[in-house]
């Protein structure tokens, strides 16, 4: 039978995806290849968030068709995913040695398509079409690959998003909103678990939104914990939406320990998700929330829908809630029409927040996007002089949240052997933060209490020895 390589570009959805495809050509009898060159088939999974992300892939791709000429004719091409959706026919007629160009909704088409370019009764396949109900299409997993899989596993629960932020393609590759239905994705979560899986992470462009033209939200008597003075908790019952409602599902099932979610908006953290976090011993203490900008002139020209004061309002409400959760970012420097003054916005916001950790782009125009049209764009030289100084105070900040964690002990959920050095373990503590310790195969899948005695780079290393004695 034949066999299969793919890279993945990208966010998790991305990695997702990837293993969906991967199970199911697993499931109709391909092998997965040890190497790009050793494989029948090569699927580049694609990213378009930014023009670098998209050049790497093509060049990749480039790469792969001359090695393909010299050293293995006949090997399959495709390129799938978020790029695949947004450029379609014209990947092929840029390098015309390419086969296939799937989009984000074709995923569960991929095993189709490769029998018919492999037995030669087409040659080339672009499908980059809408298909309905697509969204619940991405539902196959792959856990006994990696070993690291088996413990924690991705779960889809929608696609697409309706924000429209001016400087994201995401709507255009990723299309409108849809979402699974509850009993679907807990039937998903279920099966994982009865399979070994004690963690799950809910996966979605904007989770925060889900089920919201499909599902109304629902009352819940009063909150028992206290939110602050501006919170809802003068009412007598909280309205939970929707993805509330589907945290609580998910939440019932036996056997599960862990559970996170990603990507959320601000918008999203109301205060039905702040409690939830206070309510839901499994709903782990770590949040994402993209920020972007620190400016509220910048914000507004992003359409992103909130202010300096209610992103900081929302972190304020979560670490009552939930003391000690770790907080972690997206910021974007250089947007159109970003002067020093705004920029320093967002340097002044990083540090009243003290995020754990943040992931910094320098904005980059995407192609059918209201931000590329706009005046003022910002030269190449300041946005990643920016990029640096707002990176060298992030990474101040983070040093300094890690070191902190000496001394401490915390409690990890054992993913399996490091991948640089197979005798050490990896696990991740409930706030996120990747742990190193001496284990063993016996570890694996555990959840165990480790104490932290020093850091490295974004990696914390603890002794399981001295707590579990
Ligand atoms: N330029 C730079 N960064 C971008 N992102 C999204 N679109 C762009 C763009 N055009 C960043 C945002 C988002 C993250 C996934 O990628 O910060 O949260």
């Amino acid at each position: 039978m034949p066999s299969v390589f793919i890279k993945t570009y990208g966010c998790q959805m991305n990695e997702r995806d990837s293993e969906a495809v991967a199970a199911q050509l697993v499931a109709k009898g391909y092998s997965l290849a040890p190497s790009e060159a050793a494989a029948d088939v090569v699927l580049l999974n694609t990213c378009s968030v930014r023009d670098l992300a998209e050049q790497k892939a093509m060049n990749k791709m480039k790469n792969l068709v001359g090695m393909a000429n010299k050293n293995r004719p006949g090997q399959i091409l495709g390129y799938l995913g978020c790029m695949a959706q947004s450029r379609g026919q014209e990947l092929i007629d840029k390098l015309p040695d390419v086969d296939l160009v799937l989009g984000t909704q074709k995923f569960h088409r991929a095993a189709e398509y490769l029998d018919e370019l492999l037995a030669g009764t087409r040659k080339k396949i672009v499908d980059v079409e809408a298909e309905a109900k697509s969204e619940a299409t991405i539902r196959e997993h792959l856990l006994n690959g990696s070993a690291k899989t088996s413990v924690s596993a991705f779960v889809s629960i929608m696609q697409g998003c309706n924000q429209h932020c001016t400087f994201c393609i995401v709507p255009a590759t990723r299309g409108e909103e849809r979402s699974r239905t509850i009993p679907d994705i807990v039937a998903e979560c279920r099966e994982l678990v009865a399979r070994g899986v004690r963690e799950i992470t809910l996966l979605g462009q904007i989770v925060t939104s889900f089920g919201k033209r499909d599902l109304p939200a629902i009352g819940r008597a009063d909150p028992p914990i206290s939110l602050g003075p501006d919170a809802q908790q003068c009412v007598p019952t909280m309205q939970l939406s929707p993805f509330v409602q589907l945290l609580d599902t998910v939440h019932e099932i036996q056997g599960l320990e862990r559970i996170r979610f990603t990507s959320p908006h601000p918008k999203g953290y109301g205060d039905d998700l702040i409690e939830a976090f206070a309510r839901l011993p499994k709903l782990c203490e770590s949040a994402h929330i993209p920020l972007q900008s620190g400016s509220d002139r910048i914000l507004k020209l992003m359409h992103r829908g909130y202010t300096r004061e209610k992103f900081l309002n929302i972190v304020e409400k979560l670490r009552r809630a939930k003391p000690g959760i770790g907080i972690t970012t997206d910021i974007i420097v250089g947007f159109p029409g970003e002067t020093e003054e705004d920029f320093e916005m967002t340097l002044s916001l990083a540090r009243e927040v003290q995020f754990d950790n943040a992931y910094i782009f320098k904005y980059s125009p995407r192609r059918d996007t209201p931000a590329a049209e706009m005046p003022d764009q910002v030269p190449l030289a300041i946005r990643e002089e920016r990029n640096e100084r707002l990176l060298n105070l992030v990474n101040e900040i983070a040093a300094r949240k890690y070191d902190a964690f000496i001394g401490r002990q915390v409690e990890i959920l054992v993913e399996g052997p490091s991948k640089k050095n197979a005798a050490r373990y990896t696990g991740r503590t409930r706030c996120n933060r990747i742990v190193l310790f001496d284990g063993s195969q016996r570890h694996q899948g555990q959840l165990m209490d480790v104490k932290i005695e020093r850091t490295g780079s974004f990696t914390l290393y603890g002794d399981p020895a001295v707590v579990n004695l």
